[in-house]
């Protein structure tokens, strides 16, 4: 999290209905000056296992909870076709040209008219199909139905130490309120204050 001149942009989701809303005191956050690609190897991977997510989470202080209502955060946005489309063709993990077998066979005709074999990779995909723009609980209940759209998402379903708290959001139970919570506790992950770090001038560059 990071502080720019040019204002702050809060992590909230402007488009549906029923969002939730938190404050947050954003004052003091500092950027530490540094963006280095080999950082992003900290991060969880769209085709890393269950076991290695809840390892880079864990890392940072967040746990299996958090994981899932965190991931939640999928419930906005879209993937760009080279991020899944191997999941809907030749799909490595089994071979012979088959697709992931996670994927319910109703939607995979859906995903590949979404995403052609020889098609453009960077065309976007909602990561929700079920309500791309609305902030809500249909994400997991694409998780439920072999729906996700990430092989991340989807293996939250198949694991059993996530797949009960998939389960408890998708029944609409306590998601808003777990999102927000985790929200608040990444956002307080290796805050700068004081005068460590420095504000930005341009949000995407270092001074
Ligand atoms: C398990 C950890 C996560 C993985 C593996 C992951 C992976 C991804 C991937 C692959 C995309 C699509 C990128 C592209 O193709 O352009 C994406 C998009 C997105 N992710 Fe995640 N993500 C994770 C956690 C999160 C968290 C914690 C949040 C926020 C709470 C989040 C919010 C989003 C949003 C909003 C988008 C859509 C961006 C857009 O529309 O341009 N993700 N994520």
């Amino acid at each position: 999290m990071l502080r720019c001149s040019s204002g702050i942009r809060k992590a909230r989701k402007e488009k549906g209905s029923a969002q939730p809303r938190w404050s947050k005191k954003l004052g003091g956050l500092r950027d530490g000056g540094v963006s280095l690609a080999s950082d992003t190897a900290n991060l969880p991977a769209f085709t890393d296992s269950v076991d290695m997510q809840k390892q880079k989470f864990s890392a940072l202080g967040l746990n299996t909870l958090d994981l899932v209502a965190l991931a939640g955060g999928h419930t906005i946005g879209t993937s760009a076709c080279q991020s899944f489309k191997y999941r809907t063709y030749n799909f490595t993990k089994v071979g012979n040209g088959a697709m992931d077998p996670a994927i319910d066979p109703s939607f995979l005709p859906q995903l590949r008219a979404l995403c052609p074999q020889n098609g453009d990779d960077s065309k976007r995909v909602a990561l929700d199909t079920g309500s791309p723009n609305r902030f809500d609980t249909s994400y997991f209940t694409n998780l439920r139905n072999g729906r996700g759209i990430l092989e991340s998402d989807q293996m939250l379903w198949a694991d059993t130490s996530t797949k009960t708290i998939v389960q408890h959001f998708s029944m609409g139970l306590s998601f808003n309120l777990a999102f927000v919570k985790s929200m608040i506790k990444m956002s307080n992950i290796g805050v700068k204050r004081g005068n460590a770090g420095e504000i930005r001038k341009i949000c995407s560059k270092i001074n």
